[in-house]
């Protein structure tokens, strides 16, 4: 009989890609994914730590998994293996067992591979398990090769960890050090995809653009060669790749946006703030002025990229004027897209041991409003450039409405059009009638030669 098997994910891309990773290790196991909780006989929490709030859910969604199992066990349904993985695992591992003893397996982002022999640990009835090393053999080495669900557009981690230490960031301590696949086996993986129906695929790294994994040659390959690489597999329409740190953005990666044109012309690269000794004071290791410089490089290259970045506002000792220079630098690059958040204090950080320039929360909410009424005001105005104008789409589902196909823009933008459904994984031509605030929606060109599937 087929065992239920629910995943909760929460976080960055990279908790998606492992989420799905660990079904495909546990489907042989007689494991099949539902969406639901309720009746399930194992439920995993894939935890994000980066900030408190993402943190804090952890406790209340597994006091809820708790009452499901025993409304399960109270029915003679079974039992119900409850599991925590990801950051908050690898963070606060013994914490977890201590403060809900009833959870019966913590294992951290680089050690979920070993998910079988915890399986038949936990039957044999080992009691709790707790499994938060950060192995020298890396995990792709034991991931299996056969992927359970393949998405048109998916994703494929090809590096991870980070070495950059950010003053305010867990993600050194939870991920580890930085790590590159070897191009062999990326590539291998992206074919076996491509087989089972993905169309578009987006490179994953914590700092992506550090890629320097082993070549075909022996020798180290830059994100630049990975795509190229990549490129040449038949059957592959797109590529995006995220996230980038602004010091590894080298002139060949630039290049590439403008060399390969299944490249799709937009960037997430994070400046966090834009006052110089902020971005000192947040380790982030380069100025306003050269991350402007690496703009303009991209935009030379490539004049119609988009980009997205991420802020942090409210970070220790933030003056007013220093957050006036993250205005200013938002209104300098212009986003097409963009996420901002208020400085969380992270145990264990740099940052968080700033205890005398805490920054009060209504400051921070105040700052937090003013970026993001400019940075909506900017999304909005990118969105409306296209009224009027053809977009090559990749139709990716079906929306609620009836008739209706979702899918992305070549700038990450969901389009909404009017299609029958048999045109999904096609990449149609647009045209856009309308842009709103987080959408486009428009209708199919006529006679628009679609690439088929
Ligand atoms: N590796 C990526 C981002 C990792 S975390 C990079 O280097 O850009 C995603 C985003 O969360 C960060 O870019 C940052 O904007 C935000 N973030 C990280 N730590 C945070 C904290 N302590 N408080 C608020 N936001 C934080
Ligand atoms: Fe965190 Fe900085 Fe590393 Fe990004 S580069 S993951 S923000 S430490
Ligand atoms: Fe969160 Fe870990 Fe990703 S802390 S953002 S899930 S790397």
């Amino acid at each position: 009989m087929t065992k239920k098997l629910y995943i909760s994910t929460y976080g960055c891309q990279m908790n998606v890609y492992d989420s799905a990773r660990m079904a495909d290790i546990l489907s042989p196991l007689g494991y099949s994914l539902t969406n639901q909780p309720n009746g399930a006989d194992m439920a995993i929490l894939n935890t994000c730590h980066i900030r408190e709030k993402a943190s804090e859910k952890t406790f209340s969604e597994l006091g809820r998994l708790r009452n499901m199992r025993k409304a399960k066990e109270e029915k003679d349904q079974g039992g119900m293996i409850i599991a925590v993985a990801g950051c908050v695992a690898q963070a606060e591992g013994a914490e977890i067992m201590k403060r809900a003893p009833y959870v019966d397996m913590v294992f951290g982002p680089q050690s979920y591979h070993k998910l079988p022999e915890m399986m038949a640990e936990a039957t044999r009835g080992a009691g709790q398990i707790l499994d938060t090393d950060f192995p020298i053999e890396p995990k792709f080495d034991y991931l299996p090769d056969e992927a359970i669900d393949t998405n048109l557009s998916a994703f494929l981690t090809v590096q991870e960890g980070c070495d950059k230490f950010c003053a305010f960031c867990v993600v050194p301590y939870t991920r580890g050090a930085e790590f590159s696949r070897p191009v062999a086996s990326i590539v291998a993986e992206a074919k076996r995809m491509i087989a089972g129906g993905t169309r578009e695929i987006t490179l994953l790294g914590q700092n992506v653009n550090a890629y320097h994994g082993e070549g075909p040659n022996g020798r180290a390959y830059s994100l630049a060669e990975l795509i190229e690489e990549l490129a040449e597999i038949d059957g592959l329409q797109r590529l995006r790749y995220t996230t980038s740190h602004p010091l590894e953005m080298t002139e060949d990666l630039c290049k590439t946006h403008r060399d390969v044109d299944i490249l799709m012309p937009y960037l997430h690269l994070p400046v966090q703030a834009g006052a110089d000794r902020i971005l000192e004071a947040m380790n982030r290791r380069h100025t306003g002025a050269q991350y402007r410089t690496i703009i303009e490089k991209l935009r030379n290259y490539r004049p119609d990229l988009a980009l997205s970045g991420d802020f942090i506002v409210g970070f220790p000792g933030e003056t007013d004027a220093e957050f006036e220079d993250t205005m200013q630098l938002v209104r300098d690059v212009n986003y097409a897209q963009a996420y901002s958040f208020k400085y969380s204090p992270r145990p264990g950080t740099p940052a968080a041991a700033l205890e005398g320039q805490m920054i009060p929360e209504e400051v921070k909410s105040e700052r937090l409003a003013r970026l993001q009424a400019l940075l909506n005001e900017q999304q909005l105005s990118f969105n409306r450039t296209f009224e009027g104008k053809e977009i090559d789409v990749l139709l990716e589902r079906e929306g609620k409405k009836e008739g209706q196909l979702i899918g992305r823009s070549p700038y990450m933008q969901s389009v909404f059009v009017q299609s029958p459904p048999h045109r999904i994984g096609r990449i149609a031509t647009v045209v856009v009638e309308e842009g709103n605030a987080n959408s486009l929606r428009g209708k199919l060109k006529t006679g628009s030669t679609a690439s088929a599937a």
